[in-house]
């Protein structure tokens, strides 16, 4: 156990695998390969050098930019990323043949990543030649990309479901053949943590001079866990995709695996963090495959807060409900207080004072209830939704006097009654009851509410208008409401509930307090 390593004197204390303090870690990036292979996923070529350019600029180490052999298209873009002059390397992928590798190197790739079969289920069902064959043809595409200057990843395909003896073995062949980069695919996403880092090191301590890398696929949700585990038992490449695409459940996640290397590992590696969140975004788009809400770094609610009690830990001091070892700002997000049925008080105030509004401990507890209100309901309190509470309590009509206090509003309607509706009030002071009928449950509300004014009062409707503002059949409706008294003079008020005829009698009852205000200056 340690202390926490941002801040010493924080007392926060926990158990902690800073094990790769400045260690560097290679990221190696198969969006365009492994992540094209994404079911109904499938890039342009435009697409594709946009997304190339993404990951330059994010930092990765090497792009992964296709399979060249696989169709014209293919190697046309594979080649037109290769020409692009990023700073990653651009790597082609090739099976251990000739035609592969050839096609790889006229697309023109600073690495070639040669791969075959090495589990005996593979062997057996989709290669059909021997364990002697395997290993002299795969040293054959090593030398052959080698004699032409490239550098030369070699993958052990289906690594996790190999004998351990045999991996060895076929490494060794290509090590001696000069390859620079091994790497240990856990194709079918089948290794744990554990057995992963007994394996990796087990590689690692047998071929000293050949940089290891991992490639984990994603079946059981370890991809990033494996990735890490093989980083601790001595692997200095990972390969990983935004926003963990690739086949069936994917690969490793850029943006997971690389903030956990940085922020709990405390290794490093050449990734600009401040660009994860855009890329993602950004391949979100081109691939249609979108980001879960609730997505570690990227997700929409990454660094969102809701609960009354977290939002107001937040406020004081991010890291009391946030790991603090990784900030919004690291990864390129912001952090968000989301008004809701879970809200506090303390969120409410806050967004109200970034608003502009400065309420009293009375408004803003009826703030809160309306918005708890709307939460319970089910429905998320955006900023236009707060806005017009917010005037509806704190405007200018709440603030002045009131000659109409709203105490009680109720309505029958139907198909067999005619709408009627009973609204109680104080009237300058006075209790008072009164029940109209109307054509609709908002006429009858609202004819019952100048019922309550006094004869000589003469407040006429001159302007009523609904707008839905939030979408949706439980939408919140803003009614706006004009009213003219007999001297012409016109004001009107707002007002926004769910509940569209509580909506109409308030904005009635402000606009008419705003007229009686008007009248008494
Ligand atoms: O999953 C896999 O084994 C692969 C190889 C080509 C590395 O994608
Ligand atoms: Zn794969």
């Amino acid at each position: 156990m340690s202390l926490c390593h941002k801040n010493p004197l924080c007392g926060i204390a926990f158990y902690e695998p800073r094990s790769l303090i400045g260690e560097k870690v290679r990221i190696f990036d198969t969006s365009l390969r492994d992540g094209e292979q994404t079911p109904g996923v499938s890039l342009t070529a435009e697409e594709k050098i946009t997304i190339a350019r993404a990951l330059d600029r994010l930092g990765v180490n090497v792009i992964e930019a296709g399979f060249p052999v696989s169709s014209r298209g293919e190697f046309e873009s594979v080649r037109s990323i290769a020409r692009e002059g990023l700073s990653s390397q651009v790597c082609g992928l090739s099976r251990i043949i000739m035609k592969d590798v050839d096609a790889s190197l006229e697309a023109e790739v600073d690495m070639v990543h040669v791969f075959v079969s090495t589990s005996d289920i593979q062997i057996a069902h989709t290669i059909k030649k021997s364990r002697e064959e395997i290993v002299a043809d795969s040293a054959r595409a090593v030398e052959h990309v080698k004699d032409h200057g490239r550098l030369c990843l070699f993958s052990a395909m289906d690594a996790t479901r190999t004998s351990p003896l045999f991996l060895k073995e076929i490494f060794k062949a290509v090590e001696d053949a000069g390859c620079d980069i091994i790497n240990i695919p856990d194709t079918v996403g089948v290794a744990a943590p554990s057995s992963f880092y007994r394996l990796v090191k087990e590689i690692c301590d047998s071929t000293k001079g050949m940089t290891v890398d991992v490639h984990c696929h994603n079946d059981f949700g370890l991809a990033v866990a494996n990735s890490l585990s093989a980083v601790e038992a001595g692997a200095r490449e990972v390969q990983v995709t935004v926003n963990g695409l690739g086949e069936r459940a994917g690969n490793a996640n850029l943006a997971e695996t690389v903030m956990s290397l940085h922020s709990i590992f405390g290794a490093r590696t050449d990734i600009r963090t401040e660009y994860l969140v855009e890329t993602a975004r950004l391949v979100e788009r081109l691939t249609d495959v979108k980001i879960p809400l609730t997505a570690p770094i990227v997700g929409e609610n990454a660094f969102s807060h809701e609960s009354g009690i977290h939002s107001h830990g937040v406020l004081e001091r991010s890291d009391t409900f946030e790991p603090g070892i990784m900030t919004p700002e690291m990864v390129g997000h912001r952090r968000r207080i989301v008004l809701g049925k879970h809200t506090g008080r303390h969120a409410v105030k806050q967004a109200l004072e970034d608003a502009g509004y400065r309420p009293t401990a009375e408004q803003l507890q009826d703030i809160l209830e309306r918005i708890k209100e709307l939460g319970d309901k089910g429905k998320q309190v955006k900023d236009a939704d707060l806005q017009t509470i917010a005037e509806v309590v704190i405007g200018d009509v709440a603030r002045g006097r009131q000659a109409v206090v709203l105490k009680e509003v109720s309505v029958m309607t139907g198909n067999i009654i005619t709408p009627t509706a009973t609204v109680k009030a104080m009237v300058r002071g006075q209790e008072k009851v009164l029940a109209n009928t109307g054509v609709g449950p908002v006429d009858a509300a609202v004819k019952a509410v100048q019922g309550l004014l006094d004869t000589d009062t003469s407040i006429r409707l001159c302007e009523f208008r609904i707008d839905a503002i939030s979408g949706g059949a439980d939408a919140l409706a803003e009614v706006v409401i004009g009213v003219e008294d007999d001297r012409g003079r016109r004001v009107s008020a707002r007002s926004a509930r769910e509940d569209i005829v509580m909506a109409s009698v308030e904005a009635l009852v402000s606009a008419i307090n705003r007229l009686l205000l008007l009248e008494e200056t």
